[in-house]
């Protein structure tokens, strides 16, 4: 029964592209966690204004990266997707835990400090208050878990910390929320300019390829990558820009063809061009289908539609039932 699973929440910006490093580093987690755990995962759109963007635009990102997440195997019947824009007790809940968080434990949250360093003459409240908004997205459903990479660990703890607050004060509603850790299975995709670096949106754009490259974009990048003139003696190592290729390569393509490559490194009679070949058409392979079926979902807004207003239904039953406690405990009950 769903209400015995435990619960999971985890929300995904509407900002950029999805690329490969997002695909194999989290959304194949999701899809891996969504028959044995309550999962809620929505579309960050609140999160997204702290930076203003032009209205023309939101729906169209909140659509984008709603098809995405669907064509990379999110089941709308399985999970509970939706906007967080469509929770009003979410902001309720901000609220109330904006009077438990300190300006001096905010200001020194190194992704704040990393924004007034980017856009300085944006500092607005709602960056500095991001952490909060992040705690009332969670707590909101009162989830044990939350799946995310390394980068918001600390706005887990600070998560924590206004729960337990919130329950010191009032009485207790709010479980602690623990990093969800998906262990050796979080894959690190590798830039392809051989920087060392991983693939993301922030960096070279030319080394990432992202679920929305057409076949051809794909062949370009993947051709372009940096290699050498082969391996030296025969047995020798890989240098890390070859490795990243033959990672990659372990993603997408089948064991037979890494081991045929793997072989041939090994015997010095590897062609990066082939290799290279084949493994743009194994990517081309993999990436199409989610591509084409993004497209269409895109194409389909009434399903969209659709998806989100049962997400937002289900998810304002169990954020209704949070906040009428919430509200309860703190004694905001006058008749
Ligand atoms: N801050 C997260 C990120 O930048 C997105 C996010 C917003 C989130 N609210 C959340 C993640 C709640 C997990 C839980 O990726």
């Amino acid at each position: 029964m769903s209400q015995q699973k435990e619960i999971v929440v985890s929300g995904i910006r509407s900002t950029g592209n999805l690329h490969l490093g997002n695909y194999f580093g989290a959304i194949v987690n999701y899809v891996k966690m969504q028959a044995d755990y309550d999962c809620y995962f929505f579309v960050a759109d609140y999160h997204s204004l702290t930076t203003h963007p032009d209205p023309k635009f939101l729906k169209d990102n909140v659509f984008r990266v709603l098809a995405e997440n669907i064509a990379c195997g999110l089941d709308p019947e399985q999970v509970t997707l939706y906007a967080q824009s469509d929770i009003p007790e979410i902001p309720e809940l901000y609220l109330m835990l904006n009077m438990l968080a300190y300006k001096g434990e905010l200001e020194k949250v190194p992704t704040f400090k990393d924004k007034v360093r980017q856009q300085p003459e944006n500092v607005n409240a709602g960056l500095l208050t991001y952490p909060v908004l992040m705690a009332a997205d969670i707590l909101i459903h009162r989830a044990v878990k939350v799946p995310v990479g390394k980068d918001q660990e600390q706005h887990l703890e600070m998560a924590r910390n206004f729960a337990q607050r919130y329950n010191g004060r009032y009485g207790y509603v709010f479980p602690e929320p623990q990093p969800f850790n998906f262990g050796s299975e979080l894959t690190k995709v590798m830039s392809l300019d051989g920087s060392g670096g991983k693939m993301s949106k922030s960096e070279n754009e030319n080394a990432t390829i992202y679920l929305a490259d057409s076949d051809e974009a794909i062949r370009k990048k993947i051709m372009k990558a940096k290699t050498d003139s082969g391996p030296g003696e025969p047995g020798s190592e890989k240098p890390a820009y070859i490795a990243s290729l033959f990672e990659l390569m372990r993603l997408v393509s089948s064991a037979e063809t890494v081991d045929t490559f793997d072989n041939a490194f090994q015997t010095g009679t590897i062609r990066y061009g082939d290799m290279k070949k084949q493994l743009a058409e194994d990517m081309v392979a993999f990436v199409a289908p989610i591509r084409e079926k993004t497209i269409a979902l895109q194409a389909d807004e009434d399903r969209l539609r659709k998806i989100l207003k049962l997400g937002a239904e289900k998810a304002r039953e169990s954020a209704g039932r949070t906040i009428a406690e919430a509200r309860k405990n703190i004694g905001i009950r006058y008749y």
